[in-house]
């Protein structure tokens, strides 16, 4: 990881402080999927779907570094317990259960498909040069979702349907009250658009559609 206080300037100060609880989240989630990939990797059985749980694992060891690389950047050090409580929450969860399609739409779409895509694409949006190791993140996370998507669609439909409608669920009534704390100061300093709750519902949707759900279903 480079030395990326020299970018810094290129920030706003008053940024700067909404930034930290934002990527201290970020680091703590990677640290989980590291731990979610590296229980799923030896128990998928089939050769293609194993290689690119482990593709995504390999991808995430390098990642949790670059969120490290940010935050000393910004002057801070990781701490846990700003973590927020639906973050901490759903990955005790998602490390524990033994449903892995439900660990693929709680990580793979919620998480990282819906939250993290928002996430990512406004902080490179808003800082590119501070946030450049982060397009490697953005473009991986594009072909990784659609890898899920095939593992999706390969799973039973209704067994899906109820998963994306729970989630869905689980989005409106918990992440959303719960995130709002963390991306509103973030949405106020002017680093994350006014419609990116918008985004991320649409985002939710057109997954739905992508793997053979009815998106108006799913978001009723
Ligand atoms: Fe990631």
């Amino acid at each position: 990881m480079p030395d990326r206080r020299a970018e810094l300037h290129d920030v706003d100060p008053d940024a700067v402080n909404v930034l930290y609880p934002l990527l201290n989240n970020l680091y703590w989630v990677h640290l989980d999927i590291v731990d979610v990939c590296s229980k799923w990797v030896p128990r998928r059985e089939r050769d293609d779907e194993r290689i690119w749980l482990a593709t995504q694992l390999a991808r995430e060891t390098v990642e949790v570094p670059m969120y490290l690389g940010f935050i000393h950047a910004l002057g801070h050090t990781p701490n846990v317990s700003y973590r927020i409580p639906d973050s901490l929450n759903r990955y005790s969860y998602m490390k524990e259960v033994d449903d892995e399609l439900d660990v693929v739409v709680g990580m793979n779409v919620l998480a990282q498909g819906v939250l993290g895509w928002v996430e990512h694409n406004q902080l490179y949006t808003y800082a590119p040069q501070f946030f450049a190791p982060m397009l490697e993140t953005i473009a991986f996370d594009i072909g990784n979702l659609e890898r899920a998507k095939v593992f999706m669609r390969r799973r039973d439909p209704e067994r899906l349907g109820e998963l994306f409608t729970g989630y869905r669920k689980h989005m409106l009534e918990i992440t959303l009250p719960e995130i709002m704390p963390l991306i509103g100061p973030v949405m106020e300093a002017g680093v994350f658009q006014d419609d990116v709750v918008e985004l991320g519902t649409e985002r939710f949707a057109e997954i739905a559609a992508a793997v053979g759900l009815d998106p108006v279903a799913v978001m009723a």
